[in-house]
């Protein structure tokens, strides 16, 4: 069994991944940083200037194809997966469940107002727009949303544990 977490940027993906991990004995799975090793890069502004968001897409689909066919990982996907359907279409053939973390977009916008690390996060006004647009492509893609609020990752992981019960 896997669990993919989805969701738009500062929502808590990778926090969140590394708590289910522990509380499911499960592989941590973060795709940025295998994007990072398989293009040799170390950064997302690094991968952009080496192919732009075309190659970030590339291979995260490739990491699709590697990872659905093995079993107990949680994966932490970037914001974009959903921007393509294959990717998540490739893990829910597979059998995973895929977990929406819906944060509204003022909670995403507080955690990453210092944040400089991402390419397509630097105008508010156009981050807003990409999250207007992501919106319906997380609700359409998700097996379960997790609205989130204040709740600490590890409440959080506990909610998933006990709803997989
Ligand atoms: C992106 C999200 C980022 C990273 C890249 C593009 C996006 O991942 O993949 O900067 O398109 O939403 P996080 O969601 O982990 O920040």
């Amino acid at each position: 069994m896997n669990l993919i977490l989805i969701g738009f940027m500062g929502s808590g993906k990778s926090t969140l991944a590394r708590s289910l991990s522990s509380l499911f004995h499960f592989h941590l799975v973060e795709m940025d940083e295998l994007v990072y090793q398989k293009t040799k890069t170390s950064n997302m502004h690094e991968v952009f200037a080496l192919g732009g968001e075309k190659l970030l897409r590339e291979m995260e689909l490739c990491i699709a194809q590697e990872y659905a066919g093995k079993t107990n990982q949680v994966i932490s996907t970037g914001g974009g997966i959903v921007l393509d359907p294959t990717p998540l279409n490739i893990f829910k053939q597979a059998g995973a469940r895929i977990i929406f973390l819906n944060a509204p977009f003022d909670l995403v916008a507080k955690r990453l107002e210092h944040d400089r690390s991402r390419p397509l996060f630097t105008h508010l006004a156009q981050a807003k727009k990409i999250y207007e647009d992501r919106l319906p492509l997380y609700l359409q893609a998700a097996d379960e949303i997790i609205n989130i609020e204040n709740q600490s990752p590890y409440e959080l992981a506990l909610i998933i544990q006990v709803r997989s019960l």
